[in-house]
């Protein structure tokens, strides 16, 4: 078997993103609907097949895991999980664990996650109006997320990153307040164009809002200087003069990356997702459960899989969707 991963247009596979629920205490208007039908339990993979599933990721080159959800720290039994995956890093390839979470938990959870070796960790914020936010996040509370944030500056991370999903009519006016948030507190944000998963209560059209609007808003407040720096996810970053902050843009849309996409996601139900925005994937949870433990065979799939990746998405913020799935079971 090979030792690294490989696709047809030679694009080396570094970076796995795992969803670990689809289940989320917030309802985030972009990603989800209203009411939602969460998978059954015994859909799940169980976190040992995870631990299992990205062992065998590392053992194939992957260098660096992403844990997403839903919100991943909702999940029975997380801080057992990331016990676990810290110690892949001495053993395999990897040499990055992050998280990606809306917060709410993590007043309870940073310190422990750090101590396990998640290295870095990235947390949504979409409003620092306390009613927008409500009105953004449906369930979510400001106050527990910024706690939340204050939790993880605490727990000494390596970096800290906001995400923020800008939206005409929600949160355009808060383009620079979050920039100067991020700055305020040593903290990296990235801006990310809406994305058409699933079926949402509101016409994403409308909601649209292009990274080249944000960037000449920023630009009005801020002396933003290109960075080369990359974190190997899809942002572009700029660093603020002057500041220990970047800013980045993640711009499917506007400035397609698919050329340079190096990840695969794993779904909750532990489908080999081979890129966010087409159906191209590969059942390994029935790998798994058909030859429990045989490592080669899930190895074996996992590299077969390469074959299938595609070139890129094919979003269309102006057409119907086509991706059925919300973003909470693909994992971002
Ligand atoms: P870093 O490791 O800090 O670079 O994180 P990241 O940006 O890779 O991950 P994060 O979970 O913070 O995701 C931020 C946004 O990027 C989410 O909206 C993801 O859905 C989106 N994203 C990540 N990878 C891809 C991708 O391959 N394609 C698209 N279209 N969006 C992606
Ligand atoms: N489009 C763009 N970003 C989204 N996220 C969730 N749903 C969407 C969407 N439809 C973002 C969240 C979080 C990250 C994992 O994905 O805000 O920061
Ligand atoms: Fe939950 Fe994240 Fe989706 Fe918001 S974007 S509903 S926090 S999974």
């Amino acid at each position: 078997l090979p030792t690294q991963l490989i696709d047809r247009f030679g694009r080396k596979v570094t970076y796995v993103r795992m969803s670990i629920t689809d289940r989320c205490d917030f309802r985030c208007v972009y990603c989800m609907d209203e009411e939602m039908t969460f998978m059954p339990r015994q859909q799940l993979l169980t976190l040992e097949e995870i631990v299992f599933l990205l062992r065998a990721f590392c053992e194939l080159g992957v260098e660096k895991v992403r844990i997403t959800g839903g919100e991943p720290l909702v999940r029975r039994d997380v801080d057992w999980l990331f016990n676990e995956l810290g110690q892949l890093k001495s053993s395999t390839s990897l040499k990055e664990l992050t998280l990606t979470t809306n917060g709410s938990k993590l007043e309870k959870y940073a310190q422990t996650l750090a101590d396990s070796g998640l290295d870095r960790i990235n947390i949504s914020l979409d409003s620092l109006n306390e009613e927008k936010f409500k009105a953004l996040t449906r369930t979510g509370d400001l106050d527990t997320v910024l706690a939340g944030i204050a939790a993880a500056k605490k727990a000494n991370f390596k970096r800290i990153k906001l995400n923020a999903v800008i939206m005409k009519g929600r949160n355009e006016d808060e383009i620079i307040d979050l920039a100067q948030f991020a700055i305020d507190n040593d903290l990296d944000i990235s801006y990310i164009e809406e994305m058409p998963l699933g079926h949402v209560s509101h016409a994403r059209e409308e909601s649209y809002c292009s990274s080249d609007e944000v960037l000449t808003t920023l630009n009005s407040a801020f002396d933003l200087q290109p960075s080369i720096e990359t974190t190997g996810g899809p942002s572009r970053y700029y660093q603020v003069a002057g500041t220990t902050s970047k800013v980045g843009f993640i711009s499917p849309h506007s400035h397609n990356f698919c050329d340079s996409c190096n990840r695969v996601r794993v779904t909750t139900e532990g489908r080999l997702l081979l890129c966010l925005g087409q159906e191209h994937s590969m059942d390994l949870r029935e790998v798994i459960r058909q030859q429990p433990g045989d490592m080669q065979a899930l190895k074996q799939a996992i590299v077969g899989s390469m074959d299938i990746k595609p070139k890129g998405h094919d979003f269309d913020i102006k057409a119907q969707p086509i991706i059925f799935r919300h973003m909470s079971v693909t994992g971002g």
